[in-house]
């Protein structure tokens, strides 16, 4: 039983991707919002870096999962799950398992941006759990939560530390926005990537086998193709720097040389010097204690924390209080 939502037809995305890349060119730094990496082959490559040996978030998280699910099964007797910024889902059939094995789970929700990855992650959901209502709703998680479908007993999974990739004020707003959408006692489940040596933090942002380099420039090609833009990805080069000030990765394109890229569905002509670097991403990273009071401004309160043994990586379960 499946039904896909679109709150992002390809005119909306059009708008926005040609708002998001005049404003960002236009800044200094030059910078362009992470979400446009995700057409179909940057969802692939994104699913590619996962199974990296340097990329640690992905099998990190999925063995606390593996650990945790039947007690998170339990604490939320969870109805309806909601899962954003979902890509593929695969780790969060272990908690569908759990859920449905508790017997309280009726439907699931998976919202993403990207429509090709939602789509095949549905599909395959759907012959995998043939009695679970999904519903995958296309849209835009900072700007659609409203569409999600009301109810009680619902848990929102936030999973893979993607919460890390929304800049400070992007991301009060979107858990305001999210505990705004909640009722009290309702639940989100919060992966989260934690502060560690950037020894290994960089590495996983720069890997020898230059996936994420292909990741990170899958934002030209993206923009070439939907705005008629002349991007050389072979003028820009990966980069990938810890930020301790703000304990976050930064990805940036450096160009190799002084060039002028035209964007012509913009009518639009951009000057890039030699060695200037553009930001494609920020990847937070955390610390329980401020995440736990970054809940508590937004309105919710820690219950539970479940970490590795390295205290590699944090999945936060956190209840939406009375406002
Ligand atoms: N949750 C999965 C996928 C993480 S990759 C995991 O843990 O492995 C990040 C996902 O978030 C991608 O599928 C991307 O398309 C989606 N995404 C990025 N920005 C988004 C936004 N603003 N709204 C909705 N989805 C977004
Ligand atoms: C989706 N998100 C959590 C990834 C991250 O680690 O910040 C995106 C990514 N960027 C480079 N590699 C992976």
């Amino acid at each position: 039983m499946t039904s896909l939502e679109k709150h992002l037809d390809e005119r909306d995305l059009a708008r926005s991707l040609r708002a998001d890349v005049r404003e960002g060119l236009a800044a200094t730094p030059k910078r362009l919002p992470p979400k446009w990496f995700y057409d179909a082959r940057g969802s692939r490559l994104f699913e590619d870096i996962t199974r990296l040996p340097e990329y640690y978030p992905t099998r990190t998280e999925r063995a606390i999962l593996t650990e945790n699910a039947q007690e998170i099964a339990r604490i939320t007797d969870a109805k309806t799950l909601v899962e954003l910024g979902s890509g593929s889902s695969e780790k969060t059939r272990l908690l569908l398992d759990a859920m449905l094995e508790r017997g309280t789970l009726g439907s699931f929700v998976p919202l993403d941006v990207s429509e090709s990855a939602l789509l095949e992650a549905v599909e395959s959901l759907n012959s995998a759990y043939p009695g679970l209502a999904i519903t995958g709703v296309v849209g835009d998680m900072t700007r659609h939560l409203r569409h999600l479908p009301d109810g009680d007993g619902r848990v929102v999974a936030f999973l893979g530390g993607t919460i890390g990739n929304l800049v400070p004020s992007e991301r009060s707003a979107f858990l305001g926005d999210l505990r705004a959408v909640l009722h009290p006692g309702e639940w989100l489940l919060l992966g989260a990537d934690l502060v560690k040596d950037p020894g290994m933090l960089v590495p996983a942002y720069d890997d020898a086998a230059g996936v994420t380099a292909e990741f990170n420039k899958n934002v030209l090609h993206v923009i070439n193709r939907e705005l008629a833009a002349d991007f050389d990805p072979l003028a820009f080069e990966h980069v990938a720097v810890w930020d301790p000030a703000h304990e976050w990765i930064e990805m940036r394109l450096r160009s190799v040389r002084d060039q002028v890229v035209r964007i012509k569905e913009l009518d639009l002509d951009v000057s890039f010097a030699a060695g200037e670097e553009m930001r494609t991403e920020i990847s937070a990273k955390f610390r329980k204690a401020r995440l736990a009071a970054e809940l508590a401004a937004s309105g919710f309160a820690l219950r539970h924390w479940w970490s590795d043994p390295q205290d590699w990586f944090g999945l936060a379960l956190a209840q939406a209080e009375t406002i």
